[in-house]
This record gives structure tokens, sequence and C-alpha cells, in this order.
């Protein structure tokens, strides 16, 4: 059931992407020849045989693509603790006037704190008072500039009468060649190449130790959005000083202190997700046992978060750490599905069940404590409330690891009994999910994920319809159309977001989950984010794509919200009168029994219309009028893009010839929503 796949690995071994895949390729690889048959869809009104489970649909979010870092998270700036590379001060740059002598350096001789032992060190031996050395960061892609805007800016500097050893080769360190600097910093806003300033502000005088800096940025109305820009710190004073934890906020969604950012938040609360799974995902696993995901490391003041290697090609800062992701969850009203490391990382490193796996039992059960103990009488429930958040989090589902099927030495199903039992024991209601099925003891949940063609997602409609209901509830936690699997070569030359042709068979898969809601109890599409810039992307298709300054929604993002506002309380049984066996009819009728609604979302993923009738026998009273909502687009190959964010997107009309039984041809490559009044 669990479908085999090693994206990760495929992508350490460099096996993706040699040749093109174009968007026109993608769609043909699923392109019906045949002209479907007109179809028949009998609903039966009476009493539904299924029903949904609240949490239905959600969202699964890993840093993977640059979700957080250079995303979702609203830091600007890149590499801000100086950790990014051992010895490189990536992503910023030292411009230095021609009749100034100046050097910058990253040292760890004066640590800001045991997490944070980087610092970079400005030498200005020369420079003339007015024409300042300058130190910039690059940010993530360009840094948004808007009008009106007032940017946070905290940092961390103190003034140096020595320079280290490592800027200038020397040995050891050279004291007193320089006065101890005691002057203010410029900090600003400004134009890639300078000649514009946005907004300035200065820093008190430095001093000999380090001192945190708070201050605001404020940009005039007349600015004109771009994102071409830098973040600079100016000085035109010689002398040597010191930087740590250097960051730039812009307002966040809800004003959240250390938060996220705003159009991407609302694309995602636009999604009406019930669940958030996170942390991975491969981003929970790590390559290596000391790249897990450890969310000890992820809390507290940023000044002691440590940060470290992701597995997607990049370090991760960890500034959206344990209690950002849940308040993301409060922000959208979501619940947490928190996946906890379970002793497996991805180059094969896997601890054995029994005492070397008890310390990560042990770092589960602390994780769960500091997310739903109490504040005063626990130990972990009295830092969260240290940290911020008095009050316990609600926390109904942990998921014990990622796709353990990938663990060569088959150690999961001790792993996992080792995990369960122990959760179990002290948090006997959670729901716990396996990433695999396992023998030792029956999982809550198991999880199962699903890459494949729109071909695949159609023949599959009936995927879970015979399926057992006697064992573990399903949680579909990564599903996601591709033409071109994102690990084989090709794979990432394609569009960075769904094609519609790949939105449709995302659509036919999700009638395959509704119409099994009562087995199904949650689902969520994977990947959720990513930048589009040349670097930020490893991994395609995606549901959101976004730049520095703006985003847009895809295909999928517009059938999952059709999905979502269509959905109800019940699961309808249906059935199609004499199949078209080379064009399965994708469907899903669901109702709001309270408001008296039907649902009926139909695909037709071929390029001919198609005439469906739909029956819904004599039980019921259905209005002339109803609402349809349709995804469609002359060539199935389109996508949206920052360029053209609209090219695909779904039109609503209403029609006055509805009844118990009447017909409706729907468009090619088209999915198609339409709502019936039937009280
Ligand atoms: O969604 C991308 C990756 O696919 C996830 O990290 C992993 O769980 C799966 O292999």
């Amino acid at each position: 059931m669990i479908t085999p796949i090693n994206l990760k690995a495929a992508a350490i071994l460099g096996l993706l992407g040699i040749s093109s895949l174009s968007a026109q390729e993608a769609t043909n690889a699923g392109a019906k020849a045949s002209e479907p048959q007109p179809a028949k869809l009998l609903i039966d009104t009476k009493d539904p045989v299924r029903t949904f489970n609240r949490m239905f649909a959600g969202l699964m979010t890993e840093e993977i693509n640059h979700s957080y870092d250079g995303g979702l998270y609203g830091e600007l700036i890149r590499n801000r603790s100086f950790r990014d590379h051992e010895t490189n001060a990536e992503a910023w740059t030292l411009t230095v006037p021609s009749n100034a002598v100046a050097s910058m350096a990253v040292t760890d001789r004066f640590p800001l704190t045991d997490k944070l032992p980087k610092s970079l060190d400005v030498v200005i031996s020369k420079v003339d008072s007015n024409q300042p050395v300058t130190v910039s960061n690059e940010g993530f892609w360009g840094i948004p500039v808007r009008p009106a805007t007032t940017y946070q800016v905290t940092l961390y500097a103190k003034g140096n009468n020595t320079w280290s050893a490592s800027w200038n080769g020397k040995s050891k360190d050279t004291n007193a060649q320089l006065p101890l600097f005691r002057y203010p910093l410029t900090v600003s806003l400004e134009s890639g190449d300078h000649s514009k300033v946005f907004a300035s502000a200065k820093t008190p005088p430095l001093t000999g130790e380090w001192q945190k800096m708070e201050l605001t940025l404020r940009t005039g109305h007349d600015v004109i959005p771009s994102k071409e820009n830098r973040f600079t710190i100016s000085v035109a004073a010689p002398g040597a000083f010191r930087l740590s934890l250097v960051s730039l906020f812009p307002p966040t969604y809800r004003n959240r202190p250390n938060g996220n950012r705003t159009d991407l938040m609302e694309k995602l609360a636009g999604l009406h997700p019930a669940f958030l799974r996170f942390p991975g995902g491969n981003f929970v696993e790590g390559d290596n046992l000391s790249d897990r995901y450890d969310w000890k490391q992820t809390r507290g003041p940023l000044e002691f978060r440590p940060g470290h290697n992701g597995c997607w090609k990049y370090r991760s800062s960890d500034g959206l750490g344990l209690l950002e992701f849940m308040g993301w969850c409060e922000d959208l009203g979501m619940e947490p599905v928190l996946a906890v490391f379970a002793g497996y990382s991805l180059k094969q490193q896997s601890v054995s069940a029994g005492p070397l796996l008890e310390p990560y039992v042990q770092d589960a059960l602390d994780e769960i404590e500091y997310l739903t103990g109490d504040a005063k009488t626990t130990h972990w429930g009295a830092l969260r409330a240290k940290d911020g958040h008095p009050e316990p989090f609600r926390l109904k589902y942990v998921e014990i690891g990622n796709e353990d099927q990938f663990d060569k030495s088959n150690s999961y199903d001790g792993r996992y009994a080792q995990f369960h039992d122990a959760i179990r024991a002290k948090y006997p209601d959670l729901r716990l999910i396996a990433t695999m099925p396992v023998k030792s003891c029956k999982p809550d949940l198991i999880d199962d994920h699903f890459y494949k063609t729109t071909d695949w997602f159609v023949k599959e409609f009936n995927h879970y319809d015979k399926l057992d209901r006697s064992g573990p509830k399903i949680f579909v936690g990564e599903w996601a159309t591709m033409e071109k699997p994102a690990w084989k070569a090709g794979g990432d030359k394609r569009p960075n977001t769904p094609t519609l042709h790949e939105a449709l068979g995302d659509a036919a898969w999700m009638c395959a989950m509704e119409r099994n809601a009562d087995l199904i109890e949650m689902q969520c599409y994977a990947p959720l984010l990513s930048n589009e810039n040349p670097g930020g992307t490893q991994w395609k298709p995606n549901l959101i794509g976004f730049d520095a300054i703006s985003s847009y929604v895809s295909p999928s993002w517009h059938a999952q919200e059709m999905f979502n506002t269509h959905r109800g309380d019940e699961v309808l049984t249906a059935s199609v009168e004499k199949e078209d066996p080379a064009n399965p009819l994708p469907y899903s009728v669901t109702r709001d029994r309270a408001k008296g609604l039907i649902h009926i979302k139909l695909v037709n993923v071929s390029s001919y219309p198609r005439e469906v009738t739909l029956d819904l026998g004599k039980e019921t009273e259905v209005a002339s009028k109803a609402d349809v909502v349709t995804l469609t687009y002359e060539d199935p190959s389109a996508v949206n893009s920052l360029q053209k964010p609209d090219v695909v997107k779904p039109v609503a009309k209403t029609i006055g010839h509805a009844s118990r039984k009447f017909s409706l041809t729907l468009q090619p490559s088209s999915l198609t929503v339409i709502t019936l009044n039937a009280k």
C-alpha cells in the first residue's frame, strides 16, 4: 500500500535533472486519445454511508525549497548569524570606497552565545568621513521594499580594538592597532546599486561589549515596490567592530513577533486547512542522526538557536522553530500533527530498538510535554511558559518518523513499538501515526504517500474502495500528481508548480479520498511552498510559488480550494451507470445536511467535452437554480506563474435547469463542482 519512493536519496545522488520536461510533455504523458462516452451518475440521496472527519483536509510542511528561510518565515536577512558557511560571509558584501582600506571576515573568537559562536569582524583602517564603508546583506534573492512600511531591525554589535587572526592571515591578534570603535552604525534599506536609500536609522554608539540594538526603518509613501534591494550597515570612521544576529523583519501576519510572511499565510488560509503536518517529511529525519530535527535546539530566544544542516542542501536557521509552528497553527486555526524523530536518518543511519533508542523516545516525550504540559507542574510546560506561551496547546496527533519503509535495516517495527508504548502510557488520548504497516502493535493511523501521474490517479480512483475497514485509519500525509517524478532525469526542468492537467490528477485523487472519508481520516498535498529563484527549489511540483516580493497559487491550489469549500459533512453513495473503461469518470458526491446542499465534483481529464446526466432518484427535491464552478483552460499544459498568476482559475456561474435528473456538459480538461439546493 505504501508507495516506495526515495526522493531524498535520489536527490543526494544527483539524479535530478539532465534533460528537460516541458509543460507540454508533462501534459501529453497523460493525454487521452479516445472521446469519452456520455455518462450517467446515479446518486443515492437516502442515508449517507460515510461522514467526514473534521480533520479531513490540511497542510504538510517542511524546510524544503526555502519554504521557511527565504520563504514563509518573515526574516529578510540571509545568514544572519554567520553560520551558513564555516569561513565565508555568505550573502554579505563589503563595499570599500577607493580611498578607504577595510576588510571583513567571519570569526569564532568572540561568540555571542555558545549557540551562536560566529560573528562578522569588520576592520576599517582608513576611511573618509563623507564616503562610508558599507557592509550589506543581499537577503534571500533580494529584499522586498514596499511603500509606507515599517521594518524592525535587531542586531548585536560591539566595538573592538583588535583584529582577528582570520581576516589577514596573522597568526595571533594584533592588539591596539586601532582605537576602540565607539561610533554609531547607520543601517539602511537601499537599492541594490546603492543609488536609492529607502529608509535609514542610526544605532547608539558601540562599546567594547555586545549590545542589542533595536531600530525601526520606515519607508516613504512614494516608494515603488521592488525586491532588488539590500540591507546595509555603513560606517565613516576608522576602527573595528563585530556584528552578530543581524535581523530585519517586515510586518508579519497578524503582527506576530518573529512571525510569518503575510501573502503566503493568506494563500494558506484560503485553503481552510484543519491541520498542519510538521516538521517533515525528510526534514524531520535529516541526512545523518546529527542533522535530525532536534526540537530542543529550535526553542527559546533566537540567540540560543544554533540552526542545523537541513537535508535539502541548505542550512536551516530554525528561526521558525517548534513554538513558531504552533503559532502558525493558532493563526490559521489548524491542529498540529506533530512528527517526532524516530531514530532513522536518510543516509541509512538507524538506531536499534532498545537502550540506544531510549534518548530519542525521551526527546519525543519531552516534546509532547513541552506542547501540552501544565506550566506550573511540568518541567517542559514551564519552559514553554517561559518561552512565551503559558497555555498548553491542544495536541491530538503524533506521527512517529517519516517514510520508514526506506530503512534498509527494517528496524521500524521495533522502533515504532518502543515509541508507541512510551507515548501511549503517558498520553493515552493521542492518536499515533505509523509511517508504514507494523506488526508489533496497532497504530491508530498509517501514513500513505503518493507521487503519481494523472493517469495513475484517474485509474486508481477506486484505490481505497475495497480496503479492509478493520485496520488502522489512513492518513494520506503526502500526495501530488507529477507527470515526471522529481527524482528522475528531467524532473527539475519542468514547471515549478502543477499544470492544469496535473491539477486534474489531484482532483481525481481528492474524489477518491473523499469517497472513502470513513477510512481516510486526514490528507494533505506536498510540498506546499517553493522559492522560484535559481537554486531556491529542490523539488517540483509544489502548490504555491513565490519570490522575495510576490507569490501565486497553482491550478492545484484552486482545485483544493474548490474541494475544501464544497464539502459538507457526509458522503453520498453514487455510481456511474455503464462505465467507459477507457475514460473513467472521477466523481465525488457529498452533502451539507444542515444547509441542504449537495456538492457534486466531476473530473474530465480528456481533451473532449463530456456529457454527464445526474440522476438523484425520487427521494429529494432539487431547486432549478444551482451553482457551478469550473476550473479549466484551453491548454491543459497551462501553468500559473509569478509573471502570469491567473492563467488558470475557476469560473463560477448559476444554471437554471437543475432537477432530480438533468444533464450538463463537462468542458475538456476540467474540474466541475455543482452545488444543488436539495432540502
Ligand atoms: O515532499 C517531499 C519529500 O517527499 C518529503 O520530504 C518526503 O517525505 C517524501 O519522500
